[in-house]
């Protein structure tokens, strides 16, 4: 599959886009099933259902990794910049990080009392490329964010944005870490983070990869009240 039309997949129309909140305990608590839905890949092959969509390209370890690698080589050849990283959508950048924050507040406000909490807040930004959420919105919020991003010039791109922290009147708030590392190979330390967000990317992931994340992810101290933010297309198959 080429680099491009790969890109493509993750290009659905952003005015459709679906930010939803799901407490770890919730979501795992529903049990995934098998969707049973036809449909075509990108290179025009017919599958029956996700499954064998999934066991044609990533049934096994060489093709789960040229799945993975295909997506990071694609980024790899895309510009450091908010364009490059929206893939020529620069523009919906504003709405998005309105969109983003109007969550956010009511999020935080009705989950951690922000204005009387004793501890920092923490947040990871999952597949972070350039920092655009970061430096827009997390790190206005929380006092650490940590990124992660496979992709290593977004991630320089990244930290070097976000080299000097964002005071306010009563407290600092800056990035932390800078994790090299996709998704599926990372696992968030104990207890860490308050918020795990992860923005336009879990669809890079197979779905045992996707769960497997989640997984790992909520076997923290800080879970279950910590959150996972998702932030997501969602479209029906008569607009495609
Ligand atoms: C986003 O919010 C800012 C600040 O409230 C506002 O000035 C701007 O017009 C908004 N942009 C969009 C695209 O909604």
């Amino acid at each position: 599959m080429s680099p491009e039309k790969l890109g493509l997949r993750f290009l659905l129309p952003l005015s459709l886009t679906l930010l939803t909140a799901l407490c770890a305990h919730h979501f795992l608590v529903r049990k995934t099933r098998s969707i049973d839905i036809a449909g075509r890949d990108i290179d025009g092959h017919q599958f029956n259902t996700v499954d064998e969509m999934w066991k044609e390209h990533a049934g096994d370890p060489n093709r789960k990794s040229q799945w993975y690698n295909d997506a990071v080589t694609y980024w790899e050849g895309v510009d450091a910049s908010v364009d490059g990283v929206l893939s020529g959508f620069g523009i919906v950048n504003d709405a998005d990080i309105n969109g983003s924050e109007d969550f956010l507040k009511v999020l935080l406000s009705e989950r951690f009392h922000i204005d009387n909490r004793h501890q920092p807040l923490v947040a990871l930004d999952c597949g972070s490329g350039i920092g655009r959420v970061t430096k827009n919105l997390l790190i206005r919020y929380f006092n650490e964010v940590d990124l992660l991003e496979p992709v290593s010039h977004f991630l320089e791109a990244a930290r070097e944005t976000l080299a000097t922290g964002y005071q306010t009147n009563s407290d600092l708030h800056k990035a932390v870490n800078f994790y090299s590392l996709p998704l599926q190979d990372f696992t968030p330390v104990a207890g860490r983070y308050d918020v795990i967000w992860i923005q336009w990317c879990i669809g890079h992931l197979t779905d045992n990869d996707f769960i497997s994340f989640f997984n790992r992810a909520k076997v923290q101290e800080g879970f279950p009240e910590g959150l996972f933010a998702v932030k997501m297309y969602a479209l029906t198959t008569d607009i495609l």
